[in-house]
Formats: C-alpha cells, sequence, structure tokens
C-alpha cells in the first residue's frame, strides 16, 4: 500500500475525533446482492465506471473497465426492466498535473487537450455500445459546485485542517510515496532518477502547505465496514488486501496543492492559493452525476457499485469511503476490482509501442466479437494477455461455429421450412424419464440439457453478482456446446416431417433446440447486445419478452402453454456470426511480425 508516512504534518492537530454514528448506518451496505431472478428487492443500482485520464487515447484496458460496468448494468436491466432502475455513468478525469504537463508537452491548453481526448473516449464508448446514462467530464460547472460543496462539508465537520506536507509525488501516478516506495532508476542522461517502485513512474520531491484530511480517524470505521460486509470488495482477495492495509499505519492525506505550482483544478472554496487535489476531485464525480448536492442524489446513493482496475483500489477503498463517511454519507454498495490487460506478456505501454487500439479491434472483430473475447477471456482476479489469435480462436470457435452454427441447424428451411417455432409434444419428451410411453424419445442426456438450461440463468445471474462474468459466458458456452451434442445426437435432418412417427419427434427436437437458443439470447444481451437482439428477433422473440422475468424456458416440459409454440420465427437475416478465418490479411501480417 501507499502510505504518506513520508508526510510531517505540522498543522492544528488534534482536533476531537469525529462521531460517525448519526449518519453511518451498517443498514445500507448489509444487505445482499441485488436481486437476481427478476425480484425487484432492492432494484435501484447505479453503476459506475472508473473516469478516464486525458492524458493518452484510450487503449483495450480502459475499454475492459467500461464493459464490466456495462455488462452489470444490463445485466440488471434484465432483471429490473424499468428505465428508472439503473444508473451508469462514466466519463473523464481532466484536471491535475498529469493533465497540466501532458497538455503542456503537446503545445496546448490544458482544456484544448481535454476535448480532444475526452471526445475519443466518448466515440470509442459510442461505438463499442456502452449505455451510459451520464458522460461526465470533471471540468463541468456541474462537478465544480458538487466538489466544492463536499469540501465545505468536510471543513465544517472539523475533518481538513492546514499542515505542511513534505515527501515524494507521482504527477504520472497522482499520488503520494513513501521512501519505501521509491526506488532510483538510470534516466535518459544516464543519471539516477527516482521512480516509483510500483510503476516505474518519475516522482518528485514536494514541500508546501496543504490542506490535510483527516483520514487516519477512519481506519476503525472502514475496518467495521469491511469486517461487515465482507462482498463489499469483490473478488474477495482484493478485500482482503484492502483489509490488510488496514493493519497498517493509516497517516493523514493531503488535499489540496499550491495553486501556482498546480492550476489546472478546483480551487479550494475561500482560498484561491490552493487547488483541490485532483483524486478528491476525481471521486466526487460520482456524487456529481446523480445530482449531489441535491437531495435527489440520496435515492441513487449508497447503492452503487463502483467497477475499477486494481491500480486504483487504494483510491476506491480507503480514500473515497473515508471521504464519505467523513461527509456523513455511507460507503458504497459494492467495489468490483479487475485486473489488467497485457499485451504478448508485456505491460501495455506507449514508450514499448504495444498499445492495442480498441477501435481497431472493433473494426476487425465487430462490435459484439470483441465485447465477447474481452469479456468472456478477461478474469478479475489476474493478468490476461492480449494477443490477436487467440481472438480469433475464439470468436470462431464460440460464436461463428457453435452459436451461429446451432442457430442455422434449427432455422435453416431445409430443415424448418415451415418456418415457426415447432410444437413440443409432451409424449415424446415427458416431463418424468421413466414415465415415457412407446411414443418417448427423450434421452437421459436430454433430461440433462433441459436441467443445464433451465438453470443457466440463475447460475448467470450468481456469476454477475460475483462479479465472474467470464464465468457467465463459460456456462453459456457449455450448454450451448450441450445444446448442439442433443442436435447432433437426433440429427433432425434425418428425419422426416411427413412421416406422422417422425414429425413430432423432430418438431420437439427443434422446440428444445430453439427455447435453449432463446435462453443463451437473453443472456447474452449484456455482452453482445446486437448479435442476441438478431438472434432473438430471428426466434420471434419481441422486445418486450426479453428479461429474465420473462424467459419461462420450455414451459411446455413443465406443463404449462408456451407462447411460443406455433409463432412464425423471424425474417431470416443472414449469418449470425462470420468466420474471422486465417485468410485475413491483418492476420497474416500479424503472424508474420
Ligand atoms: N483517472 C483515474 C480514475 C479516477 S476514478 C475516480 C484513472 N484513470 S486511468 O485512465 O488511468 O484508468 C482508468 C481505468 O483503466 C482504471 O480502472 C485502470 O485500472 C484501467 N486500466 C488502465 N490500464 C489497464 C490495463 N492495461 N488493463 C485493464 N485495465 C486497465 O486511473
Amino acid at each position: 500500500m501507499l502510505r504518506i508516512s513520508a508526510l510531517r504534518l505540522l498543522g492544528r492537530r488534534g482536533a476531537s475525533r469525529v462521531s460517525l454514528s448519526e449518519d453511518f448506518s451498517l443498514r445500507h451496505y448489509s444487505s445482499g446482492p441485488l436481486g437476481v431472478r427478476g425480484d425487484t428487492r432492492d432494484s435501484r443500482a447505479y453503476f459506475t465506471t472508473p473516469i478516464f485520464y486525458v492524458n493518452a487515447a484510450p487503449h483495450i484496458g480502459h475499454l475492459y473497465s467500461a464493459l464490466l460496468a456495462d455488462a452489470l448494468c444490463r445485466h440488471h436491466r434484465l432483471r429490473v426492466p424499468s428505465d428508472a432502475a439503473t444508473g451508469f455513468s462514466t466519463g473523464t478525469d481532466e484536471h491535475g498535473l498529469k493533465i497540466q504537463q501532458a497538455a503542456a508537452a503537446a503545445g496546448l491548453a490544458p482544456s484544448e487537450l481535454c476535448d480532444r481526448v475526452s471526445a475519443q473516449f466518448q466515440q470509442l464508448f459510442r461505438e463499442a455500445d456502452i449505455s451510459s446514462t451520464d458522460f461526465i467530464r470533471t471540468t463541468e460547472a456541474r462537478h465544480r459546485i458538487a466538489v466544492q460543496h463536499f469540501w465545505r462539508v468536510l471543513k465544517a465537520r472539523g475533518l481538513l485542517y492546514k499542515g505542511l506536507y513534505e515527501g515524494w509525488y507521482c504527477a504520472s501516478d497522482e499520488c503520494f510515496l513513501p521512501e519505501a516506495k521509491v526506488t532510483r532508476q538510470p534516466g535518459p542522461s544516464g543519471d539516477l532518477c527516482p521512480v516509483s517502485l510500483e510503476s516505474g513512474h518519475p516522482v518528485s520531491w514536494t514541500k508546501e502547505e496543504n490542506y490535510i484530511f483527516r483520514l487516519s480517524q477512519f481506519r476503525e470505521p472502514l475496518q467495521d465496514w469491511l469486517r461487515g460486509d465482507p462482498q463489499a470488495i469483490t473478488p474477495e482477495p482484493f478485500h482482503h488486501t484492502v483489509l490488510q492495509w488496514l493493519e497498517e499505519e493509516l497517516p493523514d492525506l493531503s488535499v489540496s496543492r499550491r495553486s501556482s505550482h498546480l492550476h489546472w483544478g478546483i480551487p479550494v472554496p475561500g482560498d484561491d492559493s490552493q487547488t483541490i487535489y485532483v483524486w478528491l476531485d476525481a471521486l466526487v464525480n460520482y456524487l456529481t452525476v446523480i445530482g449531489y448536492p441535491n437531495a435527489e442524489f440520496k435515492s441513487w446513493w449508497p447503492t452503487t457499485s463502483h467497477i475499477i482496475g486494481k491500480d486504483i483500489l487504494k483510491f476506491h477503498a480507503i480514500y473515497w469511503p473515508a471521504l464519505l463517511l467523513g461527509a456523513g454519507m455511507s460507503p458504497p454498495h459494492r467495489i468490483y476490482v479487475h485486473s489488467h490487460w497485457t499485451v504478448c506478456g508485456q505491460k501495455m505501454s506507449k514508450s514499448l509501442g504495444n498499445v492495442v487500439d480498441p477501435r481497431t479491434c472493433l473494426d476487425r472483430y465487430t462490435v459484439d466479437g470483441f465485447r465477447y473475447f474481452l469479456l468472456r477471456q478477461g478474469v478479475p482476479s489476474w493478468d490476461c494477455d492480449y494477443y490477436d489469435e487467440k481472438v480469433v480462436k475464439l470468436l470462431d470457435s464460440e460464436l461463428a461455429d457453435a452459436l451461429g452454427g446451432l442457430l442455422n441447424r434449427c432455422t435453416a428451411n431445409r430443415i424448418n421450412p415451415s418456418g415457426i417455432y415447432p410444437a413440443f409434444c409432451t409424449a415424446c419428451f415427458p416431463s418424468e424419464p421413466g414415465s415415457a410411453g412407446p411414443s418417448g424419445r427423450a434421452q437421459a442426456e436430454d433430461y440433462a440439457l433441459v436441467s443445464a438450461v433451465a438453470t443457466l440463468p440463475e447460475q448467470v445471474a450468481d456469476h454477475y453478482d460475483n462479479f465472474q462474468i467470464y464465468k457467465a459466458l463459460e456456462a453459456v458456452s457449455s450448454c450451448v456446446r450441450q445444446t448442439n451434442g442433443f442436435v447432433q445426437r437426433h440429427a433432425p435432418w434425418k428425419l422426416n416431417w411427413e412421416s406422422p412417427v417422425d414429425a413430432p419427434w423432430l418438431g420437439t427436437v427443434l422446440h428444445v433446440a430453439l427455447e435453449c437458443l432463446r435462453v443463451f439470447g437473453t443472456l447474452l444481451q449484456p455482452v453482445t447486445p446486437s448479435l442476441a437482439d438478431r438472434l432473438l428477433s430471428r426466434l420471434g422473440v419481441s422486445s418486450t419478452e426479453r428479461s429474465l422475468g420473462e424467459l419461462h424456458f420450455l414451459s411446455r416440459f413443465y406443463g404449462h402453454p408456451s407462447p411460443f409454440e406455433g409463432r412464425r420465427l423471424g425474417p431470416e437475416t443472414g449469418i449470425l456470426f462470420p468466420r474471422l478465418d486465417q485468410s485475413r490479411s491483418w492476420l497474416v501480417k500479424a503472424h508474420k511480425t
């Protein structure tokens, strides 16, 4: 953990300990995960991505953060399909020394750099189908109002004091570092330069009078929060890491810079000689978006889930909850943490020239294809490696061959000439395996398939709650394979619609396979929205029949009527997902390099 043990705080110390009990209530975060299976318990949810620095163009790591949040949010909408129930914010982090320096290096005014790069993020997210309901820029007036109000609240509650800060500051990471986290490396001129041990970015010695936040007072409340809600930070290893950090010293935090040094930021209210620390400024974006300081924000806070990368865990899991507690609010409902993407085994960096441009990937693999790849392969608990061949292999096998092939097999004119959802025959596939009469055709594996697909939505919901979207997709993919096995086993192409013996079973095989496809299409909506839309439209599923509450898988098998039986399929719209075969010119080039 990065601690500011190098700080020498020579300020008005020892102000009385803040009482938190009146507004800090366990009630807010002791509830379980958001309602599953369409129940509307705790139905409001607000998801956030980190706001992205505008010093450089977006890369696939940024897109990954946004996609995770988008998939969680879209899955919540499947559970609670009311527009008013889900908020989803993203945006750009535009203040601070890092941006001030990047603009100077590019010969631009900071605002010009911000406009340019913020627009790139907005365009990328539009193209990638990120369904955010707000895009915040920290240079907006609404945000300045929120940050300054938040500051005044902290001040009024006796949590800010003036003191002398002396220590290392890393402008690239916008954070303070204790001596133990600083090392020396040869710089461009060959001289040894101090750098951050963790990020390798240069650090510089800072000595100035700043405002200081009484972070040290929050160690116990933070521990109580985390011990009282073991899922507050998910996956678990990150929860554990934060609790370990809280065992160490928790020094007070410097929360402003001299304006002569940092002018690109929000001035401290009532003291223009100081600019508010960019992390305090940035974190408050989560409140700005929901209307803070107007009371309306209370209907969204704290039903909030922050999605963040592991590099910014300390800011979100220690500083932010402490600031919130200090301002009389509860910590967020969940902090979902993900690891990073590397490229061919290396950290992505401009200097290594290996930054993967997400827009090129969306062009090559399609929006749905690339979304599927990142979410299927990205495992939040550990770093994942990116290379092109991996994308092609995954998409060809799971989307083009398995899923696309299955749809084609069940809807192709030669096998389903009437173009309808055929009838399910209960005599061919009775709900009790032992009760099959002479026309019973279903085998043990077929019952296993029905049972696997019937429990799939719940399994998927559990994986979403545990922030394991890759496992949700793995479970869907495994059911797709099982369904292909079912179709292969019963080879409907060998059965004859004209035969009174074959026809009911042929219809049943197709009905079951189409029902499975309907479940897959519904569950894939959060990850591959447009592919899922095409799939469901091809099955004739209307837009009001696509939520989890409307799923009712294979109702005929369970003795209920099916609204789909006999329904006309939607129009044929071509291949669901085209194979990305090896002949593509860019792939050949990638193989050679
Ligand atoms: N501006 C801060 C966040 C402030 S939130 C109040 C910031 N910005 S960032 O642009 O550097 O990073 C934004 C997100 O991208 C973080 O969640 C970070 O972890 C993520 N990623 C940056 N590089 C990444 C990879 N290589 N792989 C996956 N995600 C990565 O931090």
